[in-house]
Parts: C-alpha cells; structure tokens; sequence
C-alpha cells in the first residue's frame, strides 16, 4: 500500500493529543496532520487553533479534522484516545476500557487499508501496543509504543540539573514497563562523557542521590496528575521525536516499546528497550549489557507486565 508523504493521522485529541499535535505543528515534521475525535467540536475548535500557527511555523503543516477513511493512505496514525489516568491509579487500572477502546480503533484503521506506522501512547502503552500488533496483523516492526521515552527525557532533565550539565549531554536510559516497574541502567549511563557506574564506584554517597533521582522520575505522573489532572507536554514532545524518527528516516536508538522476541531473554510482549527507528518503524532492538541487579529488575517489570496482559489473550 502506497502512502502520501508524509501524512499523520491523529486519534484522540485530547491533552495529551493537543499538545502532541502542537509540538508537530511547532516542529514541521509532518507535511499534513489529521485529527480524529469523539468531540467533534471541541477537536473542530483545535483544528482551527492550530491552523492559527501556521503563519509563524517554521514549515507549513496543514491540519484538519478529519475520519478513519483519512488512515488509508497516513505514514503515520498516533493513538491518544482511551481514558486517561485520574489521581490515586496506576496506570494498569485502565487496561479493561483502553483494550475495549482499541479493538474498535485499531479494526476501524486497519479497515480503511492502513499500512503504515502505529505510534500508540495510550495507557497502559506497553500493553496496548502488544493489543495494537495484535488486532492490527500487522509485522511488529509497524508497531511502536512511547514506552519510556519520556520516562527517560525526565531522567535526563533531572541528572542534568543535578551534574550542572546540558541534557543534551546526559547518556542515560530508563528501560521496563512505562510505569512503577520500570528501571534505570545506570550501568551504561554517562554524563558529559564520564560514565556514572566509575563515579558511584569513586564517591558511593552518590548512590543515594540517583537513587533519589529515579525515584523523582519513575513518580513524576503521578505528582503533576495529582496537581492538574493530567500530563501532557513531556509525552506530546516525546511522540514528536518518535515521529521525527520515523518520518525522516533518522535511524535514531530511542527506548520505545517495541516487541521482544527473545532479546533480554523475554519474548511475547511489548516493552521500553533501545530500539533503532527508521521510516518502516523498528529496525533491531538493541540489546545492552545489563548487570545482574539490572537484569534481575528487568526481568520483574517483565512479569509484571505479562501478569495483567496474559490473561486478555489467555
Ligand atoms: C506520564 O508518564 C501519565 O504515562 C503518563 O506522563
């Protein structure tokens, strides 16, 4: 199936959507960006907001609203849509309405003779992105969850306030579950070019201290939900780079969930590990050299994982 150049289709616009289809718009990644909601009117109201912006955007992107016809000939369709997490949940508590959600989706998309790349943020991501590999029929590669690409943007803003130094310059990864279970891999982070493992090794007072870092960045949804209801522009900006990486080929290694098939020795479910992404969406997984600790986590937030998903297809 051919498609146009380009073209996402976005379903749910909601805050999370909003502000990923701002950061698209702000960025200029895709050439044509189509909105699909439940509320007409209030994504009707976006839409045209958004065409606001593209008088000062750095390239034009023409948004509209639009329907599920609109998937056939996307590069892209992002999924937001699903209920979203309220204070006091995990985000495993929605898995019941988000998987029913996405059966209806993922079948109206693929009806419409889609063959393009899924991008799904939906929580819980991990497990609605094995869902949408699933329904879909899709190859896998085709298939791409946000898994802990923002987890491990808030990694990196937070060890670069600490250590003084530009994020762009923090090497640092979250991998696991996007969610409690999820993991550092402090064994091949490096900050400005020193590896972190070298520095506990030399100073171990500042074990405590990463600690304290993770645990800021595991529970950060937590605490802005708990404030205003809902997060949305870290996961906007990080849907925006997984399209970049996408849309212009980059080759770029992004902690993605992506299905494992025998790599870190699990295999039957989607999960966040360095994944190289191109424009056919996942190119190889890369697999780290994980210490023993490490290993032993990833393998918990695996099960944890396999514990709520199983049973859907038991
Ligand atoms: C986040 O981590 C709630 O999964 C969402 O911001």
């Amino acid at each position: 199936m051919k498609y146009v150049e380009n073209k996402v289709v976005l379903i749910g616009s909601g805050a999370v959507g909003v502000a990923y289809a701002y950061a698209v718009v702000n960025q200029g990644s895709c050439d044509e960006l189509v909105l699909i909601d439940l509320n007409v009117t209030k994504s009707r109201a976006d839409v045209l907001d958004l065409n606001h912006c593209e008088a000062w955007a750095p390239e034009p992107v023409s948004v509209s609203f639009g329907d599920y016809d609109d998937c056939r000939d996307a590069a892209m369709v992002v999924i937001c849509a699903g209920v979203a997490q309220r204070p006091g949940q995990t985000r495993l508590d929605m898995v019941g309405t988000n998987m029913k959600i996405f059966k209806d989706i993922v079948d109206q998309v693929m009806a419409s003779g889609f063959d393009g790349i899924f991008l799904v943020a939906t929580n819980p991501v991990d497990i609605l992105s094995y869902a949408t590999w699933r329904y879909s029929g899709l190859p896998s590669s085709q298939v791409i969850g946000s898994g802990t690409t923002l987890d491990t943007a808030r990694l990196r803003f937070h060890l670069g306030q600490f250590f003084e130094v530009a994020t762009t310059n923090v090497h640092a990864t979250i991998i696991g579950e996007h969610g409690d279970s999820e993991l550092p891999v402090w064994s091949a982070a490096s900050v400005a070019g020193r590896s972190i493992a070298k520095r506990v090794a030399a100073h171990p007072e500042l074990r405590q201290e990463l600690d304290e870092i993770f645990r800021k960045t595991r529970d950060a949804a937590y605490e802005i939900i708990e404030a205003k209801g809902s997060t949305s522009y870290g996961i906007g900006m990080a849907l925006a780079r997984i399209t970049r990486a996408v849309l212009s080929n980059q080759k770029v290694t992004l902690p993605v969930s992506a299905l494992l098939e025998g790599q870190y020795g699990h295999e039957g479910l989607y999960i966040g590990v360095p994944t190289s992404i191109g424009r056919r969406g996942v190119r190889g997984i890369v697999e780290l050299d994980l210490d023993e600790e490490e290993q032993a986590a990833f393998d918990r937030s695996v099960a944890t994982l396999k514990e709520v998903q199983d049973p859907f297809w038991a």
